[in-house]
């Protein structure tokens, strides 16, 4: 099937806020963030727009793969957070990149990495594209309700970015929605009206059942990384790394233990980064490349949960 990754990036803000500085604004502790989370530090925009970080990491990517703007067919954004509704994130990279191709967002929250790597495979198969540019950009600290202990202090900003090209690299990939646990995570779109009325929608701040999405997770996490190992034909000895949608550390050590997996196969960054949504696959994935951890043929699997609620899991031969 379709794509080969021919070049890996990642970009993240300036500042960071760790731990320390979140207990001057809520009452928390270091110890709980940490025994609860795994998360130490979160990187959060105050001068960059997620225009530029989702550039950063598209020209990294580039540059890693030695390819040129012109190659490009096609560019697929992931995010929830774009600095504009209209134009697409994927619209305003393009003046940055100097592309001139089709480009289109998806939002799959926290999985939207992983729904863009099957659609980039999908125009790939169909014929449609033979380079690819697949950006995940997040800046969820602009939907963080700063009042709310339980979720801000889980979230940070980030991209990551991956160029594909046609080649034979994903062996298994599985998407899935389980709407009636939609309610569990939402961000809504603030007061809205039309020409007709104006209604009250949620507000666009983020809010979650903490306790309910983890058990989700671990489910999903499980099932859905069984699922594409069967179909790849491949058990956990097969796998030189599992790259986690990284949300909580805990959620990672339960489907680790679940699934046979060793420590070491569980690539984890959320001690520096948070969540970044659906930038953590793309952003760890970079970073591991950029470490000199993943060699070529090694064989990955990336999972990912999230709002919708969504989750996806897929293995990829690097
Ligand atoms: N600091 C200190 N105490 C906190 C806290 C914080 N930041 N956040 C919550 N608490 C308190 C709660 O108020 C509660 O106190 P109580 O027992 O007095 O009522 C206690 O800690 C336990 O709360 P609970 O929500 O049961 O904790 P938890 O162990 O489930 O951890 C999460 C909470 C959010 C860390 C955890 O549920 C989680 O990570 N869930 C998944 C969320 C996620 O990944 N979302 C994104 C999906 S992409």
């Amino acid at each position: 099937m379709s794509f080969t990754i021919a070049g890996t990036g990642y970009a993240h803000p300036v500042r960071t806020l760790d731990n320390e500085e979140l207990t001057r604004m809520v009452d928390t502790s270091d110890e709980w963030i940490v025994s609860r989370t795994g998360i130490r530090s979160r990187y959060i925009a105050t001068t960059e727009t997620l225009t530029e970080l989702a550039v950063s990491a598209a020209r990294m990517a580039m540059d890693n793969a030695g390819a040129e703007a012109a190659s490009i067919d096609l560019v697929i954004c992931s995010t929830v957070a774009g600095d504009t509704k209209c134009p697409t994130l994927a619209g305003n990279v393009l003046g940055g990149l100097d592309i001139r191709c089709p480009a289109f967002d998806v939002n799959a929250a926290c999985s939207g990495f992983l729904y863009a790597l099957q659609t980039a495979a999908a125009y790939m198969d169909a014929g449609l594209a033979e380079t690819v540019l697949v950006i995940a950009a997040e800046m969820m600290t602009r939907h963080v309700d700063w009042t709310d202990r339980a979720s801000c202090v889980l979230f940070g900003d980030g991209a990551g970015a991956v160029l594909l090209q046609k080649g034979e690299g994903l062996l298994a990939c599985r998407l899935r929605a389980q709407p009636d646990k939609k309610n569990l995570l939402v961000i809504g779109q603030g007061k809205s009206h039309s020409v007709f009325e104006e209604t009250d929608a949620a507000p666009s701040v983020l809010a979650m059942n903490g306790p309910e999405v983890f058990k989700f997770a671990v489910t999903s996490m499980c099932r859905d990384i069984k699922e594409v190992l069967d179909s790849a034909g491949l058990g956990p000895e097969d796998i030189r790394y599992v790259v986690p949608h990284q949300a909580n550390l805990r959620i990672l050590e339960t489907a680790r233990q679940r699934l046979g997996f060793s420590e070491d196969q569980i690539a984890v960054n959320i001690e520096r980064y948070g969540n970044t949504s659906s930038a953590s696959i793309a952003i760890l994935l970079a970073e591991l490349v950029e470490q000199g951890k993943l060699q070529r043929g090694d064989n990955i699997v990336c999972t990912a949960f999230g709002g919708g609620l969504t989750s996806a899991a897929c293995v990829i031969k690097y």
